[in-house]
């Protein structure tokens, strides 16, 4: 059987575009839904109550918009909703996005900074994430305050980008650091200034092509993949009007050949 539904993916604004693009190579025959919900940026800054409301409205108006699943691509908002998403919805499959400890673990890093916003890193599922994880690792958890929002409006380069960083990575200089997981969907757009940052020594790891290959098994076990040889296409939406919906498209297609 064949269901050629959107598959509908979600964030605060650009980064799940980071998401998406991995989405794509994997399953080009899908047809895919993007809604920037730049209205309501940034959700790192929020409690987890507004993240949790934030979030239900948007698998609300996807799921109405007939997506057949939703990927949350975003750390924050899974971190925060993803449970009771799947609680609202048991009959579609709801996927989320969780900092990339694991491969970092798995890669032998012994010191591992994970990048996230404020909110993830208050969030117990996140806690759990790196307690569950870590093994004989050190995993520590990074609040990077005002990170999302230098994405969003396009400073991904620079002067105050590359100071940024500097300030973020001293504390750690001392006793030095193996690997940096990029735990927020919009830091992949930061990476070059990240490696700058860091030197080449330091592996950088983020989430979005193992939330693809998992969105990609998930549809497979429910049945619901489109059928091999179409063309699928992307509809964006954006919560602040026709002007996100521009924005974000323009900033796709910019971005989102991006490649390390
Ligand atoms: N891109 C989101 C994440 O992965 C959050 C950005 C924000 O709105 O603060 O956590």
């Amino acid at each position: 059987m064949e269901d050629s539904r959107p598959i509908a993916v979600f964030d605060s604004g650009v980064g799940g575009l980071s998401v998406l693009v991995r989405l794509r190579e994997l399953m080009p025959e899908e047809d895919f839904i993007y809604l920037g919900d730049r209205k309501n940026a940034p959700y790192g800054s929020k409690t987890h109550e507004e993240v949790r409301r934030i979030a239900e409205k948007n698998v609300d108006m996807l799921v109405l918009h007939g997506a057949k699943a939703v990927v949350i691509a975003c750390n924050t908002a899974t971190a925060a909703a993803v449970e009771p998403m799947r609680k609202k919805y048991p009959q579609i499959p709801i996927i989320g996005i969780e900092p990339a400890v694991k491969p970092a673990v798995d890669a032998g890093c012994g010191r591992i900074l994970v990048l996230a916003t404020p909110r993830t890193v208050s969030e117990p599922r996140f806690t759990a994430l790196m307690e569950r994880r870590a093994g004989n690792s050190s995993v520590i958890g990074v609040p990077c305050e005002g990170l999302s929002q230098m994405v969003e409006s396009g400073e991904c380069e620079g002067k105050e980008t590359d100071e940024y960083f500097e300030r973020l990575f001293t504390p750690f200089r001392s006793d030095g650091f193996d690997a940096v997981v990029l735990g927020c969907t919009h830091y992949p757009f930061v990476r070059s200034a990240i490696r700058r940052a860091v030197g080449e020594k330091v592996a950088i790891f983020d989430g979005a092509e193992g939330t693809a290959r998992h969105t990609k098994s998930c549809l497979e076990y429910a049945g619901l993949r489109a059928s091999a040889g179409r063309q699928g296409k992307v509809i964006f939406l954006a919560t602040d009007g026709e002007e996100g919906v521009r924005t974000i498209s323009d900033f796709y297609r910019k971005r989102c050949d991006y490649h390390e």
